[in-house]
């Protein structure tokens, strides 16, 4: 397996399969940067799937097992459900997760089933639904995603609920979102407000710990953590001591996990990003587009290109001063 600077191996792949969403979450997409105007990718742009398919054949050879479809939202891509079906059958990819906002999730649940995809993430930061609305951006209030969850799980996904926590915002939804999903037996992860992008006016102040939604847990429910050693793995995981389901805490900002990141990204436009806070991507499409293309030499060129990584942003933001531009999270996929 090819490995990084810091003896870090490549096991998971994400990609982007367009930077447009349906909701402007204000952590990620605020609508006063993203309105009308905004110049969001052209479709002429997009990888084709058939490229797609090309480059997964080479990330597989140098190691990658895992696949996730991210976006924007990746449900607006059609093609979508064919496109699942073919990478299941791409040789050696053990798991097809998807992150989705779930708006349309009730509805294309069964076909993703049927398609092959093994694992749905949704975002969903709170069950109230003035919080839930302004958080999305657009007023939409939690009842269409929470039909969506319960249809994923109905159809047999494992699915995981991502929650960003936001100091003022919605922490009051800490525990009505644990109380909710534990007695699902949905897996939620709380997510540690972060300083990805450029616009979504992000203040250390704004974090909510992990510590501390921990503590708020542990004051309601007994909880224990799930002794994991897994490389590749952001979250904490614990697990309720009813048995009842698990929940994890995802601390990007106060406890890095850089040294365990083991994660390549592809823009919609088929540029390789090697970190989520980085500020350039390896434009891969002008290479799968030369007259000379030739997958030996692709191959070649993305694991010289893994060999020099050496990010790390979140370990070195802790110790400040990481003001350049960065790239969009919608642009690049959670
Ligand atoms: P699985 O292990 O495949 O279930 O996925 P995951 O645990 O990585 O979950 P997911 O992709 O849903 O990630 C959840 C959130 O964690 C993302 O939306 C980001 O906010 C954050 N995150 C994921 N990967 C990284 C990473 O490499 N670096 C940082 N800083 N944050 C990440
Ligand atoms: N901080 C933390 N997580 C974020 N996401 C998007 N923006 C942020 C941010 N500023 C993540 C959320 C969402 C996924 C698509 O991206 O987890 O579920
Ligand atoms: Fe869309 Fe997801 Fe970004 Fe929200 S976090 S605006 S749902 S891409
Ligand atoms: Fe990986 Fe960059 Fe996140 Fe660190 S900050 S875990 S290097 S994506």
């Amino acid at each position: 397996m090819v490995k990084d600077r810091r003896g870090r191996g490549l096991t998971d792949l994400r990609i982007s399969l367009t930077d447009r969403c349906n909701l402007r979450c204000t952590y990620c997409m605020p609508k006063e940067v993203f309105g009308p105007d905004y110049e969001f990718l052209r479709k002429s742009e997009w990888l084709t799937f058939r490229e797609l398919d090309d480059l997964v054949e080479a990330f597989v050879q140098l190691g990658v097992r895992k696949i996730r479809l991210t976006g924007g939202e990746p449900l607006l891509r059609s093609g979508i459900n064919k496109y699942i079906y073919g990478l299941k059958h791409i040789h050696k990819i053990e798991d097809i997760a998807l992150t989705t906002n779930g708006l349309r999730l009730a509805e294309r649940a069964g076909e993703l089933k049927a398609a092959g995809l093994d694992r749905v993430t949704v975002s969903l930061d709170a069950l109230d639904a003035e919080i839930a609305g302004q958080m999305n951006g657009r007023g939409i209030a939690p009842r269409a995603v929470l039909a969506g969850i319960a249809a994923a799980q109905h159809e047999g996904f494992h699915v995981k609920v991502n929650m960003v926590v936001e100091r003022g915002v919605n922490d009051g939804e800490i525990l009505p979102m644990a109380r909710y999903f534990k007695e699902r037996g949905i897996t939620l992860r709380f997510i540690e407000f972060m300083d990805v992008g450029n616009h979504n006016g992000w203040k250390m102040d704004r974090v909510v710990s992990g510590q501390e939604i921990l503590e708020k847990i542990q004051s309601e429910f007994a909880a224990e953590p799930i002794d994991l050693s897994s490389q590749g793995e952001v979250a904490k995981r614990y697990r309720y001591a009813d048995g009842s389901a698990e929940f994890g805490l995802i601390t990007s900002v106060t406890q890095p996990f850089c040294r365990g990141c083991t994660r390549a990204r592809i823009s919609a436009d088929g540029k390789l990003y090697t970190c989520l806070f980085a500020s350039t991507g390896l434009d891969l499409k002008a290479y799968l587009r030369a007259d000379d293309y030739d997958s030996a030499k692709l191959l070649q060129f993305l694991s010289s290109h893994w060999v020099q990584r050496d990010d790390r942003y979140s370990e070195l933001r802790t110790q400040g001063g990481t003001d350049r531009k960065k790239i969009e999270m919608s642009y690049i996929g959670g």
